[in-house]
């Protein structure tokens, strides 16, 4: 049975006030079920960012509903006292720069989270390795991210995002740093998460070409968003 991952109603956010305030997002409403695939489009400056933020309990929205797994997360203010813990907890979060911790080798990176949520450093190690192999950075365990190139950093960084198990995978353009290739296969990768473990993926994107991998297209535009029918 396909559960509700992500529901927002109503979701506003305004950065500033008075004469300088600016209206990122005027309405977002949807609702996103375990296993569905995402894709979030849009022009830039149109509140991609802002909204996927939102979701990830990142940016404070102004006012409207979020709900993660059915628990309500926002309604006029944050309804949970650890917006981080439950974030490390229930979301993978893939950014468009990679945000690695500069002084952890690759390995560690992977496994700081699942050892803040109390997964054992053998668990933790083995799922890492795992997964850096998967995603073919695995000779890179104890390189420092200075030493890794821009498409390394950001594979890094998706198994990092993949490392907890999360049931919601967040990413903002995550291939912009890759080549073509590289970013059909992490797209695949991603997708098969999705249909094997039932990951709700949403993802930023401007290619085109990746469209086809996706159940659901949602655009934004000038701050509202709307569904694309699917052909
Ligand atoms: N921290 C911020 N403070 C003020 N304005 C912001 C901030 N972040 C984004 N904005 C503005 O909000 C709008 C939407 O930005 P963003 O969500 O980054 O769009 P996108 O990701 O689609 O390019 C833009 O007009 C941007 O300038
Ligand atoms: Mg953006």
């Amino acid at each position: 049975m396909r559960r509700s991952v992500i529901k927002i109603e109503g979701l506003q956010k305004t950065y500033g006030s008075g004469e300088s305030a600016v209206q990122a997002i005027k309405e977002a409403s949807c609702e996103i079920y375990s296993g569905e695939t995402v894709a979030l489009l849009g022009p830039s400056g149109s509140g991609k960012t802002t909204l996927i933020t939102m979701i990830g309990c990142i940016t404070e929205p102004t006012s409207g509903k979020l709900y993660l797994n059915t628990q309500l997360v926002y309604e006029g203010k944050w309804q949970v006292g650890d917006t981080r813990k439950l974030r490390r907890e229930n979301i993978g979060f893939i950014f468009q720069s990679h945000n690695l911790i500069p002084f952890l080798n690759v390995q560690e990176n992977v496994t700081l989270v699942p050892q803040m949520n109390g997964v054992g450093d053998k668990e933790a190690n083995a799922r890492a390795v795992e997964l850096l192999e998967y995603l073919g950075v695995g000779d890179k365990l104890d390189k420092m991210p200075s030493q890794l190139s821009g498409g390394q950093s950001q594979r890094v960084a998706i198994a990092r995002s993949l490392a907890n198990n999360p049931k919601i995978i967040l990413a903002d353009e995550p291939t912009a740093a890759l080549d073509a290739e590289r970013a059909l296969s992490v797209m695949q990768l991603l997708k098969k998460l999705s249909t094997e473990q039932e990951v709700a993926i949403v993802v930023v994107t401007h290619d085109e070409r990746m469209l086809p991998l996706f159940d659901r297209i949602l655009r934004v535009e000038d701050g509202y968003v709307r569904e694309d029918p699917k052909s």
